[in-house]
């Protein structure tokens, strides 16, 4: 699987990932736009999280009455999700394979789907799948939140692609988490997308990322999408 050993590596040091148990703002936010503005109750949500990491944001929504399932690469994490589960007496699926392969659900099967910060480690070829299964296990008209590096205006980004580059275009690898990372501008969000998706909002926000102990200023794609009808 690609990239399974370095994001198994990196729960393990924890350079990269942070430890936080609760959803970023961004992704909070879509959920008041969810329920005021699509009338979608939290407790109706079939989820599908990909690479859902430690799974902060399916544990969230399972507290809150969704049922929801992950797929993530590494064997650490999933460990670290399923604890997190049982312990907050709710009962995710967390399942350790890659999102970059077919899946194994049969045609609309979830109303939701997240992919927060997941999808940037994707090859152009895992990439076309995951486009192309997210499409068919979605409901039509159903839910996609994305949340991706972005590489306009990240000067960070502009950095590591000269001085790091990877094998694929757009592509770099991080210093000593060995990770590659794509990062998308906005004709290239719109080009991989749009096909599938309608995009209702696409916008680029700013944070802070911390990787080796250092922060970094980095731009972000947060995408409200719905599955074409
Ligand atoms: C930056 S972390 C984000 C985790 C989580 N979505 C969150 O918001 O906390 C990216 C996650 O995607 C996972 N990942 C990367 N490529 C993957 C793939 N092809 N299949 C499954 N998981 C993958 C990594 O192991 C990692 O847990």
């Amino acid at each position: 699987m690609a990239q399974q050993n370095e994001w198994d590596q990196e729960y393990k040091s924890n350079l990269l990932v942070t430890g936080s148990t609760e959803p970023q703002n961004d992704f909070k936010r879509f959920l008041k736009y969810l329920k005021k503005q699509c009338k979608v109750e939290v407790e109706t949500l079939r989820v599908l999280d990909l690479g859902s990491g430690t799974g902060k944001n399916s544990i969230f929504l399972a507290k809150r009455g969704a049922v929801c399932t992950g797929f993530e690469l590494s064997t650490t994490a999933i460990k670290i999700a399923r604890k997190r589960s049982l312990e907050s007496d709710t009962n995710s699926t967390f399942i350790q394979r890659s999102f970059g392969e077919e899946f194994h659900f049969p045609d609309n099967s979830f109303n939701l789907v997240l992919d927060i910060m997941s999808s940037n480690s994707l090859t152009e070829p895992e990439r076309k799948i995951y486009l192309q299964e997210v499409s068919r296990v979605l409901r039509p008209g159903g839910h996609f939140f994305v949340r991706l590096l972005a590489l306009d205006g990240d000067k960070h980004a502009e950095t590591l692609l000269k001085t790091r580059p990877g094998t694929e275009l757009g592509t770099y690898q991080l210093p000593d988490v060995e990770i590659t990372e794509r990062v998308l501008t906005e004709k290239e969000f719109r080009h991989y997308y749009e096909p599938f998706f309608d995009i209702i909002k696409l916008e680029r926000k700013s944070g802070y990322a911390r990787v080796s102990g250092r922060i970094f200023k980095r731009q972000y794609w947060i995408g409200y999408l719905k599955n074409k009808v």
